[in-house]
């Protein structure tokens, strides 16, 4: 990603109005000073979505969503931050530098350009051909499909037609070399016979990557015929481990999940039945760039595979490769039917939305399939059984989801959660992973509630400040950005408070960018736009804001005394001079206006 400076970034953060640019994905009514919406990260009917203007940031009551404008194109188009730079910068007229590529990285750049729009003319060709009457042999296939206009023409459906050559000369007069064909690899050159289309005869799925590229083609033979699908091969623009078939729309889709399925026609059949959330793999098992992709989209993936052996095998693959980057799994059951198109067709999409809800954890899945390898009436092969299960259950490395998973297992195989957990402790002792864990003493209950309130001091502090600009003055004296344990809170404070000095007011947006992980961006947000309880008089506020402050001062006094070197002396003068300070803040007239 390309380098920019903090000037350029905030120079393109404030020239791009957050509430215009949200305005062009949400509809928003103004409350007072701020706009309120329905959220676009989760389903909600209330408005809970709050954008604003004076403060340059969203925030979400309902979900926790919350950012600047950089992040809401991040989240909302999933882009990542070089690429919402380029959008914002290109919204507001701003050149942004361009990279220096040596002249191999430019031919690269530009062939890649040229592949892409290679396939997209072939892309135009296969769907003007299946809307001519050449194509009606493919049109009808899909239609029998049970396709609707619409969504052949979502997908870009189309159709290669029976002379081996056309896409190939069709090309050519375009004006694309042999060369730069062979690569697309949409036609194959024979020294002798010339350049052969390799699709033809078929009916046309075009695979777009997640900007609504095509960057390779999957083909059906219309009836029978081997193989069933031919698909591009992989070329400079076209990584089958990094794509998925459908992620264009899917990636959109308000809904949490993801559903994974195996076939072209899984994914449009499920769309068409309202599920805008399916995804499939190009032809190839999941690799673990695959899971990496959905990653960036989704927390937990519903796996719709086929109901034969070969889904079930491909389930088992898929679970702990998602499990690796951190995405739950479920597994939904097609069975009788073959796969989600046919379950569609036969019994609808309710139906299906009802196996969604049923949809069965990945762990019990793997745990039943490997019941089916047992003979649970032979005590040996049982025994074999709870074996396994119980290695299984080791995988679990926090104690609380083990015991939750041990006493599902135990409920379902009528094992007694005692036993099966004494099984599985033993297990873990041979193995030296599980040791048992005292129970936590009350007292560390109890000071993780103080910790929590000394978080929410803080964090109310930094929330006024905001809200109440005059306030800086006031607290100026008595306060520094040291005196917020807090982590986060201290880098905030510290950008908060040198805002203040330099400017003489608060830039909250440019705040979030200084952030670049989206946790700490989210909490900073939040941050900025915490519920305040609403004080009802001035000199209510005026006592909140000052006992707030002596809590903070207090705390951070005890902490610095805690952690004081006996031999640092300034760093005692120091206490001692805030202990004083404190006992005149206890007597200070705070005053807000
Ligand atoms: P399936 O054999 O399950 O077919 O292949 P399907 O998706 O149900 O197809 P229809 O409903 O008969 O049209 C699943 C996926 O595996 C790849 C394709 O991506 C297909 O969508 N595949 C299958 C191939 O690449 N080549 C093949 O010959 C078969
Ligand atoms: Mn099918």
């Amino acid at each position: 990603m390309p380098y920019f400076s903090d000037e350029l970034i905030e120079e393109v953060r404030s020239r791009n109005d957050i509430v215009d640019v949200i305005g062009g994905y949400v509809r928003l009514q103004k409350k007072g000073s701020t706009y309120f919406g329905l959220c676009p990260f989760h389903n909600e009917k209330t408005g809970s979505f709050s954008v604003s203007p004076n403060k340059q940031m969203y925030y979400c009551f309902g979900c926790g969503a919350g950012g600047n404008v950089f992040t809401f194109l991040m989240q909302y188009e999933n882009y990542t931050f070089g690429e919402a730079m380029q959008v914002l910068a290109d919204r507001a007229g701003i050149e942004l530098p361009k990279q220096e590529m040596t002249s191999a990285q430019r031919r690269e750049a530009d062939k890649r350009t040229r592949l892409l729009e290679i396939n997209k003319e072939a892309a135009r060709y296969f769907y003007s051909l299946l809307r001519n009457p050449r194509g009606a042999n493919a049109y009808n296939y899909f239609k029998q499909r049970e396709l609707s206009d619409e969504t052949m023409q979502k997908f870009g459906l189309g159709y290669s037609d029976q002379y081996s050559d056309d896409l190939y000369r069709y090309l050519r007069k375009k004006g694309y070399d042999d060369q730069i064909l062979k690569e697309s690899g949409l036609v194959t050159i024979d020294e002798v016979r010339g350049g052969h289309d390799k699709f033809w005869n078929r009916a046309m799925f075009p695979i777009m990557d997640v900007h609504n590229k095509v960057i390779g083609f999957g083909g059906r033979v219309m009836g029978e015929g081997e193989p069933k699908y031919l698909n591009s091969p992989e070329t400079k623009i076209f990584d089958k481990s990094r794509n998925l078939y459908g992620l264009n729309f899917a990636r959109s889709s308000r809904k949490e999940q993801i559903l994974l399925c195996e076939g072209y026609m899984d994914v449009i059949a499920l769309h068409q039945a309202g599920f805008d959330n399916a995804v499939a793999s190009l032809g190839t098992a999941l690799t673990s760039g695959h899971a990496n992709l959905l990653k960036r989209y989704t927390k937990e993936v519903y796996l719709t595979y086929d109901s034969d052996g070969a889904g079930v095998k491909a389930a088992l693959r898929a679970i702990p490769i998602l499990k690796e980057v951190g995405i739950t799994t479920k597994v939904i059951n097609m069975r009788p039917y073959k796969d989600p198109d046919e379950f569609i067709k036969a019994l609808g999409a309710d139906a299906y939305q009802q196996r969604i809800d049923q949809a069965e954890n990945s762990f019990m899945f793997e745990v039943r399939i490997e019941e089916q390898k047992h003979d649970m009436q032979d005590p040996e092969d049982k025994t074999a059984f709870y074996n396994e299960i119980a290695r299984k259950l080791l995988s679990f490395p926090e104690e609380l989801e083990r015991n939750n998973y041990i006493e599902a297992v135990a409920a379902k195989y009528q094992i007694g959660f005692d036993n099966l957990r004494r099984l599985v402790n033993q297990l873990g002792n041979k193995a030296g992973i599980v040791k048992e864990q005292t129970p936590l003493k009350s007292g560390i209950h109890e000071n993780k509630k103080k910790e929590d309130g000394m978080k929410q001091s803080q964090k109310l502090l930094l929330t006024w400040l905001i809200e109440h600009t005059g306030l800086f003055q006031i607290i100026r004296p008595f306060v520094t950005p040291d005196d917020f344990t807090e982590d986060l809170y201290r880098r905030v404070a510290e950008v908060l408070f040198a805002q203040f000095e330099d400017a003489g007011s608060v830039n909250p947006a440019k705040i979030i960018s200084m952030f670049d992980n989206e946790e700490e961006q989210r909490e900073v947000a939040g941050l900025f736009n915490a519920h305040i309880h609403e004080v009802e008089t001035k000199s209510d506020m005026e006592k909140a804001v000052r006992e707030t402050i002596i809590r903070i001062k207090d705390n951070s006094i005890k902490y610095r005394s805690d952690h004081l070197d006996p031999t640092d002396m300034q760093g005692l003068m120091k206490v001692v001079e805030d202990k004083r300070a404190l006992e005149q803040l206890e007597k200070l007239h705070i005053s807000i206006d």
